[in-house]
């Protein structure tokens, strides 16, 4: 494990050269290779805003509490678009190896409400503590959320990892998992649908939340082989996002202009409607991506 201050992320690397990276600002993922350290399984923008005054363009951002636009009429409601979590420096907890069985390490990262910028803190005044951890293993990357409710009584939120998965070429890309699935699409109207194929082809702007999806495994191949499987754990929703051309022109940290071609968002959390935590309780929900090249 590397702590980097000057870059202010945090580092493990697997005897057998897998890698994990992660930035202090949003506790976000900047990096996860496999194939001993060949493979970079995650896209980041080139123009990706390191220093925490936006979140990052890439690998992956964390949200919460709000998924989204803040909706009016919630306590959410003066938060940023995706809430503050990918916002925020956190904290570095520490690290756990294990060498019995396959090798793995587990790096553990804090947040709480009591170390919120002010400007958060106000809009969002409810006491909490976040515990994210990242386990990079031979069987691929983990990546798990404890929220707690440090108050006396209940809040709401919604909770997101937003992936932003690398792929050599989207127009060979599909997605497995989702058919007859029911999906908001935000292309649409946030018009629902169902999908009618069992496999999901990118050939233009995609921004689907599906909801309630049955099967906890995502499969995203290319050229028809398996290259990546993300699998939901107590998560219940999915997002797929590719902004396309006109979208990924319009973002001032995209680069390049063609990286849409590169990238493609599989993005599992709890969106629909809220989870409610009483006071004193915890949550916890995650994911675990394969790299299956
Ligand atoms: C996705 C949303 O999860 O995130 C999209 O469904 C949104 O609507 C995208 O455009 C990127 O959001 P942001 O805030 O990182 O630009």
């Amino acid at each position: 494990v590397d702590i980097d201050e000057k870059r202010q992320t945090v580092s493990a690397t697997l005897p057998n050269g897998d890698t994990v990276e992660v930035l202090l600002y949003g506790a976000t993922v900047t990096s996860w290779k496999n194939g001993g350290g060949k493979t970079e399984n995650v896209w980041v923008s080139e123009k990706a805003i390191w220093d925490g005054s936006k979140p990052v363009r890439g690998g992956i951002p964390i949200v919460f509490p709000n998924f989204g636009p803040p909706i009016k009429d919630h306590a959410t409601s003066a938060l940023p678009q995706h809430g503050f979590a990918r916002n925020v420096r956190w904290e570095f907890l520490g690290s756990e190896k294990s060498e019995s069985g396959t090798s793995s390490v587990k790096l553990d990262f804090g947040l709480y409400s009591s170390a919120l910028p002010a400007k958060f803190r106000e809009a969002w005044p409810l006491d909490f503590g976040l515990v994210y951890s990242v386990t990079l293993s031979e069987e691929g990357l983990r990546t798990i959320m404890t929220v707690r409710n440090e108050g006396s009584s209940a809040f709401e939120f919604q909770f997101l990892l937003h992936t932003y998965l690398r792929v050599n070429d989207i127009s060979q890309t599909t997605i497995n998992g989702l058919g007859s699935e029911t999906y908001i699409d935000k292309v649409l109207n946030a018009t629902k649908h169902e999908q009618t194929t069992p496999s999901l082809s990118i050939t233009g702007e995609v921004d689907r939340a599906y909801i309630g999806v049955k099967q906890d495994t995502t499969s995203v191949l290319e050229g028809g082989s398996p290259r990546f499987d993300v699998i939901r754990d107590n998560l219940s929703d999915t997002v797929v996002w590719n902004p396309w051309i006109e979208k990924a022109k319009g973002m001032g940290d995209f680069a390049p202009q063609d990286g849409y071609k590169n990238m493609l968002c599989v993005e599992v959390g709890a969106i629909d409607g809220w989870q409610k935590l009483e006071g004193g309780d915890a949550w916890e929900g995650g994911q675990l991506i394969k790299s299956l090249l």
